[in-house]
């Protein structure tokens, strides 16, 4: 039987995601939307493609979540996106309506899901899921690492004018601009950063990374990014169903790791069929500590605000 996929939101990222796990073929996908028609044409669309490109999977659009039932992943990219001048955290009070409301809905329906969110501020939806939901820890995974890795090395790639394939990275941190990409763990096919590029340009790509969403806002004006989120929400599905155990950056909730304690946090976690299989901690420097503290107070400050809504 093939795999089953919902994902909540069938705008920007939402609808890529499903075209993107229709192209490689990995899953059904039910696209579930508040607008009405908006899932069920974008769904079609997407399955009219398929003679096209060659696949056979289905992609259906609703408004409600029966048609859900029985999915393995769930992917919540419901909410409002960023609108220049507009932080992150501006989001957080409307989109906790809406995570909640989605991820209740779809745990109803699909309750062996494991769910990856997408919606910002993105480390504190996971939380807020986790509280509605009451979810094992390994059952829900936040989609930011991934995405702000692959912003790193498409700038670190063009900046030395090799293969961003060939860049292994590590971003860790909250999804916001107090991430902390760790310069010293990244390297070109094993030859360490430092002895390629010098520290005043690799200060410049880290302060660029973490403001990679916002360079995007500024150009779109009416949104924020989506092709790249999506690539990188769906290189998580696709670990997930396929049981691949790759190491990606994604959000966590972490119980003393790295000194982080009760709110989800992006570390290298293993991806696989029962979700989040292993955290792997990995020794830092004083300064990368204090910097990993200073991003962890932002999300803590975000979940504070949401305690009072969960209690
Ligand atoms: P969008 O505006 O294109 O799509 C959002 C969709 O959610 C709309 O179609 C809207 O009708 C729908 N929606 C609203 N309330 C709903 C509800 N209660 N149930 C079902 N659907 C509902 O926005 P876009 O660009 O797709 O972004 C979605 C979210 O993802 C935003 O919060 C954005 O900030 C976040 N995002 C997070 C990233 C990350 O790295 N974690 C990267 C990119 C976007
Ligand atoms: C991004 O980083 C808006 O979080 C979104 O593009």
């Amino acid at each position: 039987m093939r795999k089953k996929v919902t994902v909540v939101g069938a705008g920007n990222v939402g609808a890529n995601c499903a075209l993107r796990i229709a192209d490689k073929e990995l899953a059904d996908v039910v696209l579930v939307d508040i607008m009405e028609g908006i899932p069920q044409g974008k769904g079609l669309d997407i399955q009219q493609s398929g003679p096209v490109q060659g696949y056979d999977v289905r992609i259906t659009g609703a408004n409600d979540y029966e048609p859900t039932a029985g999915s393995d992943i769930v992917v919540i990219t419901a909410g409002f996106p960023r609108k220049p001048g507009m932080s992150r955290d501006d989001l957080l009070l409307a989109n906790f309506e809406i995570v909640k409301t989605a991820a209740e809905n779809a745990m109803k329906y699909s309750p062996n899901a494991i769910l990856i969110l997408v919606t910002n501020p993105l480390d504190a939806m996971c939380w807020a899921a986790w509280k509605v939901t009451g979810l094992p820890k390994n059952r829900i995974i936040g989609m930011a690492g991934v995405l702000d890795t692959a912003r790193f090395r498409t700038f670190l790639g063009e900046a030395m004018g090799v293969s961003v394939t060939n860049i292994n990275a590590l971003v860790l941190g909250g999804h916001g601009d107090t991430m902390v990409p760790i310069t010293r763990l990244t390297n070109v096919s094993g030859v360490p950063l430092s002895e390629i590029l010098d520290a005043e340009t690799i200060a410049k790509i880290v302060e660029r990374t973490q403001n990679g969403g916002a360079e995007i806002v500024k150009y779109l004006k009416t949104g924020s990014a989506y092709y790249a989120p999506s690539a990188a929400t769906v290189e998580m599905v696709e670990s997930i169903l396929k049981d691949q155990k790759k190491v990606l950056p994604c959000a966590a909730l972490l119980e003393g790791e790295y000194n982080v304690n009760g709110v989800f946090f992006g570390v290298p976690v293993k991806l696989g069929s029962s979700g989040i299989e292993k955290i792997y901690e990995v020794q830092l420097t004083d300064d990368e500590k204090a910097q990993i503290q200073k991003s962890a107070a932002a999300v803590q400050e975000l979940v504070d605000v949401l305690q009072q809504k969960v209690s």
